[in-house]
C-alpha cells in the first residue's frame, strides 16, 4: 500500500513574511503522515526557515524544487544536495517543465540529480513533462515514459523504490484547468508499466506517482481516486494555507 503524498510546489513565490504566516496557519492541520505524506517544495532560500519548521511539525517535510548534481565546488549559484541533506531537506524535485523549458535541462542532467540526491540519503521527484503535442502524436508508450526511463539510468532496484515520479502535463500546469481523471489515469498506468518493465511489479508498485497541474481542493479527490495516482503537487493551490490544508485533507 502505498501512502498518498501531496507536494505543495510554491515555486519563485512568496515573501519571508508570506512563509512565515503559511507556516503559522498550518501547524496542527495537517494529516497524520501514517495517512498522508505532506511536504513544501520551497525557494532554496527558505530552506533554513522551513526545515526549522519541519523539525518542529513532523507532519511536514521539505522539499526542494531543484539542486545541482554535485555537493560542493565553484559552481556560482547552484544548490548543493549535500547541503540541503544536511538542512533536513527530504525531497528534491528534478526535472520540473519549467527547468526544462527556461533552464534548458535534459534528461541525461536530470539523471546526474537524481544520483546526487539519492547519494544524499533523500528522494528525488523525478518530473515527466508533457505537452498536448506529445500527447497528440507520440506513440503510445513515448509521450510521458520516455523521461523517466532517461531519469532512472543506472538507479538500482534498491534505490528505486523510494524515488516519486511527477506527471505534470504541462498544458494543465498554471491553467486552472487539471488534466481529466482518465487523462491523469492513462499516463499514470503507463508510467507505472514502464518501471514494471524497468524493475518489475514489486517494485514498480512500491514507487508513488504523483500528478501536477491546476491541482485543488474541489479536484483533488477525484484525482486521488484513480488506480495508479499516489499523490499530488499542487502549484498556485499551495501558495494560500487555507487551500493548502484543504487539499491535504481531503480524505475527510
Ligand atoms: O509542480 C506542480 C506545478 O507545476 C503545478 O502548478 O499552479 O498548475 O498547480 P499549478
Amino acid at each position: 500500500m502505498r501512502t498518498p503524498f501531496i507536494v505543495g510546489n510554491w515555486k519563485m513565490n512568496l515573501t519571508l513574511h508570506e512563509v512565515e504566516e503559511f507556516l503559522d496557519a498550518v501547524k496542527g492541520n495537517l494529516p497524520d503522515p501514517k495517512d498522508v505524506e505532506c511536504a513544501i517544495a520551497a525557494s532554496s532560500i527558505y530552506m533554513d526557515v522551513l526545515t526549522r519548521f519541519c523539525k518542529e511539525e513532523t507532519n511536514l517535510k521539505a522539499a526542494a524544487q531543484n539542486c545541482f548534481y554535485k555537493d560542493s565546488g565553484a559552481y556560482t549559484g547552484e544548490v548543493s544536495p549535500m547541503a540541503l541533506a544536511d538542512m533536513g531537506v527530504k525531497y528534491v524535485m528534478l526535472g520540473h517543465s519549467e527547468r526544462r523549458k527556461y533552464f534548458d535541462e535534459t534528461n541525461k542532467m536530470i539523471n546526474k540529480k537524481v544520483k546526487a540526491v539519492l547519494a544524499n540519503n533523500m528522494v528525488p521527484i523525478i518530473c515527466c513533462d508533457e505537452t498536448m503535442a506529445k500527447r497528440k502524436t507520440y506513440d503510445e508508450m513515448n509521450w510521458v515514459v520516455n523521461p523517466v526511463i532517461e531519469a532512472l539510468k543506472g538507479i538500482s532496484e534498491d534505490d528505486a523504490k523510494n524515488v516519486v515520479i511527477g506527471y505534470e502535463p504541462s498544458w494543465a500546469i498554471g491553467t486552472g484547468k487539471s488534466a481529466s481523471g482518465a487523462e491523469i489515469q492513462e499516463a499514470c498506468f503507463l508510467i507505472r508499466e514502464t518501471l514494471k518493465d524497468l524493475y518489475g511489479d514489486d517494485i514498480a508498485n512500491q514507487i508513488r506517482i504523483v500528478y501536477g497541474g491546476s491541482v485543488n481542493a474541489r479536484n483533488v479527490s477525484e484525482i486521488m481516486s484513480q488506480d495508479d495516482v499516489d499523490g499530488v503537487l499542487p502549484g498556485k493551490s499551495s501558495l494560500k494555507a487555507k487551500e493548502f490544508i484543504k487539499i491535504v485533507n481531503y480524505q475527510n
